[in-house]
């Protein structure tokens, strides 16, 4: 088979991304296949030449999406390879829209009674006026310390924690750059533990063993720097939790995926309070794909490599 694998792209995660590609290209060869790698710039334009681009990805049997955020993981992509018939792994358009927009991720997921990280999206006029905003979070009953995101991205990129008014309002500063809306969020004590889905060839969706996630004591939370410059922060695989959390967690995963329509693979992560019932942090329907990151190692868990998870979702894609 000829496998375009497609990376970098115009998010602030174009380096993760290529890292994750690199990765991808590496187990498509090892599985006997022809890797085509297309690298989209940091400006969002296709290294190749868009013309030449399309014609390399018709002429390729699948294309995989390995790319991060904005531009890529958000149906954006997705949407073009439609257009051109081309068959590609993971979520469609709907579910990757869905998926790496936070605010409407948890309107979905509130919607059909799965447990999200309290919070409130500041838009508009709200992202100025501080008396409007802090309105919004007392009716929400918000108060510190709480973290604020940008609604659109990943990899921690313009998230921080605020835990007064002056940190609050240069937080929603720093969030405003990366995109329109911005989440304000409850911090939740407890612990972040990740589970990995993956779709099968024959239709079943399956979890690996749960991932637990101790970032650098140094960081003030799992932060860009403790998730890609850090080597204290520690992920522990098979995160050692109760096999009710287990199950619950499990369940939980399956459900979003399929709540928001997803395909081929995702990675949900969970805040599991000390005494209280989890909550769904975030979906990222093309996790960080590198060898070390959460996704495939949670796999190599349950006995696969990872050239087999690669394997999985071409088939699964194909099929
Ligand atoms: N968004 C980053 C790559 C992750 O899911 O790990
Ligand atoms: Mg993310």
């Amino acid at each position: 088979m000829k496998v375009a694998v497609v990376m970098g792209g115009a998010s602030p995660e174009h380096d993760v991304s290529l890292a994750s590609g690199k990765g991808i290209v590496k187990a498509v060869e090892l599985l006997g296949h022809t890797a085509i790698p297309l690298v989209i710039d940091a400006e969002g334009n296709w290294l190749d030449g868009q013309h030449e681009a399309i014609e390399i990805l018709q002429a390729c049997d699948v294309t995989i999406p390995a790319l991060h955020g904005e531009g890529g993981e958000d149906g954006s992509l997705q949407g073009f390879l439609e257009q051109l018939h081309i068959p590609y792994v993971g979520s469609g358009i709907a579910a990757s829209a869905v998926g790496l927009d936070k605010h409407l991720t948890k309107a979905v997921l509130k919607a059909h009674g799965i447990p999200v990280t309290p919070g409130v999206t500041l838009r508009g006029a709200e992202l100025t006026d501080t008396e409007a905003a802090l309105q919004k979070l007392k009716v929400a009953g918000l108060d510190f310390p709480l973290f604020v995101k940008p609604a659109n991205g990943g990899s921690s990129f313009g998230v921080t924690r605020a835990t007064n008014l002056p940190t609050l309002l240069a937080a929603i500063a720093e969030a405003t750059a990366f995109g329109p809306q911005v989440l304000v969020e409850q911090e939740m004590v407890g612990r972040e533990i990740d589970l990995a889905v993956l779709e099968f060839p024959d239709g079943r969706v399956e979890t690996a063993p749960a991932l637990e996630i101790h970032p650098d004591p140094e960081q003030p939370f799992f932060n860009a720097t403790a998730k890609y410059d850090s080597s204290a922060t520690r992920f522990v695989v098979p995160a050692r939790i109760d096999p009710e959390l287990a199950i619950r967690l499990r369940r939980t995963a399956i459900d979003v995926f399929e709540v928001l329509g997803c395909e081929g693979l995702a990675r949900v992560d969970f805040f599991v309070p000390p005494d209280g019932e989890p909550v769904v942090n975030e979906i990222n329907t093309f996790p960080g794909f590198t060898p070390a990151s959460q996704f495939p190692r949670m796999w190599a868990a349950a006995g696969m490599s990872y050239a087999e998870v690669v394997d999985t979702l071409i088939r699964t894609a194909v099929e």
